[in-house]
């Protein structure tokens, strides 16, 4: 892992102007905040050593380096799950060549199931912290001290700061925004009355198929994280109807321009 790691960071390095701090992963349909990029270059991971390609409909599959208002930022336009097939390890590599590239901060978007009885469809949930629930997590195996720690700590896997700040940029530009707990399973189903239900027991009130892989391999590397989740349907007692793929990536695409505004802001802020 760590010669592909080299080999994939010499290659972007070469290809690419300056070196960002602050990466961007963006979800199913929530690839809008790439249009405010400037002095783009654009690389398809199809060209990119090392990296698995993206094969969910919604997702092109491109690094894109450029500057997002003032400053630098390197950002994965569609991710890699685990529920198309890939490992854990595929999963989180473009995190572990950011962190090789110098990457510090990370935000990341998704598209999840509310199950807060107070939230709506069209929400924008900032993630305060995480339940992982996938069947296999990106740091089992040997560890690599040059990567980071065997057990890393996850007391703030989500940075508070970064929090205080986006719910200061929501409030300055009227944007509700509400805060909670991120459930990650592997999916491709969406979850039964009665998956919802126990997920919403546990402490969750928001489920995705993301994310978690990626903070976590974020978190090991030292980054400091900051996601939101756009609330596309409600896995709430009675509220619950039929979800598919192609309304979740509507509902995601309406709901863009507020999540571009709190991370561009969040950015240029930081
Ligand atoms: N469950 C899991 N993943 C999701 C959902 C959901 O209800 N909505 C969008 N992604």
């Amino acid at each position: 892992m760590l010669e592909k790691i080299k080999q994939t960071e010499s290659y972007l390095k070469a290809k690419l102007p300056s070196l960002p701090a602050t990466g961007i992963i963006l979800g199913s349909g929530l690839g809008e905040l790439v249009t405010q990029i400037t002095d783009k270059v654009e690389l398809s991971y199809k060209t990119i050593p090392n990296f698995p390609i993206s094969t969910v409909e919604g997702h092109s599959g491109k690094l894109i380096y450029g500057k997002l208002g003032e400053k630098e930022v390197l950002a994965m336009q569609g991710r890699f799950h685990f529920y198309e097939g890939y490992s854990m390890k595929e999963v989180t590599f473009p995190v572990r060549v950011m962190a090789a590239l110098g990457v510090k901060t990370l935000l990341l978007s998704n598209a999840a199931g509310g199950m807060n009885p107070d939230f709506e469809i069209g929400d924008v949930m900032i993630i305060t912290d995480h339940i992982n629930v996938f069947p296999e997590h990106p740091l089992r195996g040997k560890n690599y001290d040059e990567l980071g720690t065997r057990f890393p700590d996850m007391s703030e896997a989500y940075s508070k700061h970064l929090i205080a700040k986006a719910k200061q940029i929501a409030k300055d530009n009227n944007i509700k925004v509400q805060e909670g707990v991120y459930v990650g399973t592997q999916g491709p189903t969406f979850e039964t009355p009665a998956e919802y239900k126990y997920f919403r027991v546990i402490g969750g009130d928001a489920v995705g198929m993301s994310t978690i892989p990626e903070v976590i391999v974020a978190r090991h590397a030292g980054m400091q994280c900051f996601a939101v989740s756009i609330i596309t349907d409600l896995g709430v007692p009675n509220k619950i109807v039929e979800v598919s793929h192609e309304e979740v990536q509507q509902i995601a695409n309406s709901v863009q321009p507020c999540m571009t505004l709190i991370m561009k802001e969040l950015i240029n802020r930081t």
